[in-house]
């Protein structure tokens, strides 16, 4: 996933949003998880690989405004900012992950379909360092990514695959994990992606 930034910009450049497998009109199990966590609307939220996702428009309408939206894509970045009202309270980050230095901290990191793309223990290993500074003590991360039964690629990519146990262990002893949801995903063309979701409280 570090070296494809390339890879990213093309998908976005050649597809319109609903032509991807991973589209979602409403991120409803995302926003179903965030609700869980109880955060205020006042709690600074990241989502991470979020491309062109409709998330932070959910959560603007939410009352949230303390959002970052970070991708490898400037393409993608650009397609979710032109739905917005220009004055929108969001902070743009174009940038690989495993390498962001977040400027603040935050209560909240939001993952659907990035993580998975890290199939090397040392790049999961960075990404997992980057998420722990960043995030502030009982902070929650919510991580989405293809199930054991999923998908074993997407947009040509092999994925690392989860379920509650197995994600658990990745992310060891530092965060509990108080939520492992399975979920169906209906791409656009009507084809069923088994996802997982697991909900983590930083310890
Ligand atoms: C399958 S898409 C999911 C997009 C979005 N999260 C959603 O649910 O609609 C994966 C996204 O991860 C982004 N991505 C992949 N590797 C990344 C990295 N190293 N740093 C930041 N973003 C990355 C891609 O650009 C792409 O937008």
């Amino acid at each position: 996933m570090a070296e494809t930034p390339n890879r990213w910009e093309g998908v976005y450049q050649s597809k319109e949003e609903a032509e991807t497998s991973w589209f979602e009109d409403r991120p409803q199990v995302s926003l179903d998880l965030i609700a869980e966590t109880g955060a205020g609307k006042d709690a600074a939220i990241v989502d991470v690989g979020a491309g062109s996702s409709r998330l932070v428009d959910c959560l603007l309408e939410q009352g949230f405004r303390r959002i970052t939206v970070l991708d490898l894509s400037e393409t993608a970045l650009r397609m979710a900012r032109a739905r917005l009202s220009p004055d929108a309270p969001v902070e743009w980050v174009a940038a690989n992950v495993l390498h962001w230095q977040p400027s603040g901290r935050f209560d909240l990191w939001h993952d659907r379909a990035a993580f998975h793309f890290l199939t090397e223990a040392s790049d999961q290993d960075a990404y997992l360092r980057v998420m722990d500074r960043a995030l502030v003590p009982s902070g929650h991360a919510i991580i989405g990514t293809f199930a054991p039964d999923g998908p074993a690629s997407c947009s040509g990519l092999p994925v690392a695959r989860y379920d509650g146990a197995l994600l658990s262990e990745r992310l060891g002893s530092g965060y509990q994990l108080v939520r492992s949801l399975s979920h169906e995903h209906r791409t656009p063309w009507g084809s069923v992606q088994r996802f997982h979701f697991g909900l983590f409280r930083k310890v």
